[in-house]
Parts: structure tokens; sequence; C-alpha cells
């Protein structure tokens, strides 16, 4: 089979000839890839720096993606750690990992989608007892992920949803999405942490992709401007566009009442995980999110990996 292979961690992965994997388990199955989508997870772990990352090499990146069984059937999959991934003509996936979609599904939207709106949709739904009215803070709104949790926040109940990132005009469209306040962190710093705090003084939940000095910089202004500091506010870590760590003074855990957890793989067993799947895809191929997929043939890869996108496109390869 043909398949995009990392042979080092500095270099682009390249289409060739690979050896095609084979099921070693009764629950293992080989597929007929149909789209894999290229999100930041599998950059990163295509230059060996994800936190699942053995060093292993070569490697083919991928950690889900669409494909075909010898049914015929559509099923989205989640990888296992494998240095064998999904952009490749052909994978091995374990079955019990997988849904079967229906035929008439929106294949790029939901290889594109599924990755950045599964953050919030399983956050919401499996780390928090999200309740429908809460206020909702998404820190790093602009990225594919943040867009996919203004709108699923708003889907799912939030009772009022304030965006907060970067790029102006990505954060302008939010307020179409759902977004009922937005705030740059581009500008003069001390007004964006004024209007942060401000406009999050009775929040209830942050979801967090940016993490490093992005957060560090804005939890004391969220935590300095509560209304209420006995008020439960939960903060959950789902990505480190900003930087990985975050120094935490201790007294931000005691000045308000802040629950700090994480949602991602590990915080959230594979079986939840694909217990919420149907139903997001089901949403996204019907197109209640925005997306913008952008498919792409896989022999195309090397040129493609680091090419400049548009801001809120999502690169999905098709073998
Ligand atoms: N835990 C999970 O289950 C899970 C699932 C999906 C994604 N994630 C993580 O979530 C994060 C976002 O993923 P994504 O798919 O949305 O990526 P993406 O589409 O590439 O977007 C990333 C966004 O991060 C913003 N950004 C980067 N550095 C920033 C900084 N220093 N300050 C403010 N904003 C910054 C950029 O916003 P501007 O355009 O405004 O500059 C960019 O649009 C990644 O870390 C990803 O690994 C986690």
């Amino acid at each position: 089979m043909n398949a995009a292979v990392v042979r080092s961690f500095r270099d682009p992965p390249a289409y060739e000839p690979f050896d095609t994997p084979v099921p070693t388990t009764s629950d293992e199955m080989l597929i007929d890839v149909v789209a894999a989508g290229l999100h930041p997870r599998t950059r990163s772990s295509a230059n060996g720096t994800h936190y699942t990352s053995t060093g292993q090499l070569p490697m083919i990146p991928g950690f889900d993606g669409i494909g075909r069984d010898r049914d015929g059937q559509l099923r989205y999959f989640i990888l296992p750690d494998t240095p064998f991934g999904s952009m490749a003509e052909q994978v091995v996936i374990d079955s019990r990992r997988s849904v079967v979609l229906p035929a008439d599904t929106d294949v790029p939207a939901v290889a594109a989608a599924m990755n950045p709106a599964m953050a919030s949709w399983i956050a919401l739904r499996q780390r928090i007892a999200f309740e429908p009215g809460q206020r909702v803070l998404v820190l790093g709104a602009t990225g594919n992920a943040g867009q996919m949790a203004v709108q699923i926040a708003k889907h799912l109940g939030a009772g009022h949803v304030i965006a907060v990132g970067r790029n102006p005009e990505r954060l302008a469209a939010l307020t179409g999405l759902g977004a009922d306040i937005t705030i740059s962190l581009a500008g003069d710093s001390d007004l964006t942490d004024r209007a942060l705090g401000e406009a999050a003084a009775e929040v209830d939940v942050v979801i967090d992709y940016l993490w490093g000095p992005a957060t560090e910089r804005s939890m004391p202004a969220v935590l300095g401007h509560r209304a209420d500091k006995s008020q439960p506010l939960t903060w959950i870590e789902i990505g480190s566009q900003s930087g990985l760590q975050v120094t935490l003074p201790s007294a931000w855990l005691r000045a308000a009442r802040l629950q700090l957890v994480g949602s991602g793989q590990g915080s959230v067993s594979p079986r939840d995980m694909i217990s919420e799947l149907p139903a997001l895809a089901a949403e996204i191929s019907t197109g209640t999110y925005a997306i913008d997929a952008v498919s792409t043939s896989l022999s195309e890869v090397q040129e493609t990996w680091n090419a400049p996108i548009a801001p809120g496109q999502r690169i999905v390869f098709v073998p």
C-alpha cells in the first residue's frame, strides 16, 4: 500500500510504499481509509512532540479517520497509540474503537470536524456535570476546536457564551455562530484583562485550548472579578496552543471556588468516548456546525503538510 511516512521528526511525511499492516487480534480489522483529518495532534505526533509519542520511526501519522470495512460499511475510528496511523491506503483498526456511519454521511465534514468537535462535546458531556443555562467561556475560540466549542456549548444549552481569541476576523465571525460576547486577546493587555474579568464575572465553565502564558494571564483576570467567589467555576484544560506549562499560584485555588480538570485521551475512557461519537457524527453530517473541510489527495502530503492554510480550514487527506 502507499502511505504518508515519517522517517525523521524534522521533515514532513513523504508519500511512499509501506508494508500493509496486519490484524493480530480478533477485535482488529484491516480497512480501506477513505479520509483522515490533519489535526494539531497529528502534527505533534509526526514531529515527535505529542505526549503519547514513543519516538519510534518510521511511523505513519493519523490517529483517526473514516474507512470502509470488508462489508462495505463506513466507519469512523480512533486508533490506539500506534506507529501505523490513518494517513495510508489501509489501516488496522480496533472495531471496539470505531462506530459505523450511515452511508449518506458527509465524509469530509466528519473527518475534518470529529476531532475538534469531540474536544468540547466530550468535555461538557463526560468530564463535568454541565447544565443547560450555564455560562461558558471559550479560551482560544478562534481555532477549529474553539469555534466548535462555541457552537457545541450553545447547542448543548449554554445560557451565555463568551468567545476569547486573537484573530479578529475569526473572532467577529463567532458572533454569528453563537457567541454572545467576543473578547480579543490581541489588544492592550490591561484593557483585555479587565474586559475578560468583567465579562466572565459569573461564568460557570471555561473551556481552555491555550494554556501556557495565555492561561496564566486569563485565569487571574477571571478569578479576580468573580461576582460571588463561592460560585463554582470549572476550568477544563483541553489544548496547549499557547504553552505546555502554567505556573499556578496557590492563592488562585483558594481565592475562588475553582475546580481544574482536563479532558482528552486518558481522562475519558475509550468506551465513554466512543459512546458519544454516533450522535456527534450525525450532528456534523447534517450540517449543525460550520465546518471548512479541504479535501486533498494523500499523494500530495509532503507539499501540503507545512503549506499555509486559511484560518479555520482543516485539511482532509483522501488516499
Ligand atoms: N484534548 C482533546 O480532546 C483535544 C481534541 C482536539 C483538539 N485538542 C487541542 O486543542 C488545541 C486546538 O486545536 P484546534 O484543532 O482548534 O487547532 P487549530 O485549528 O490549529 O487552532 C489553533 C488556534 O490556536 C490559536 N493560538 C495559537 N497560539 C495562540 C496563543 N499563543 N494565544 C492565543 N491563541 C493562540 C490560534 O488562534 P488565532 O487564529 O486567533 O491566532 C489558532 O487558530 C490543540 O492544542 C489541540 O491539540 C485537544
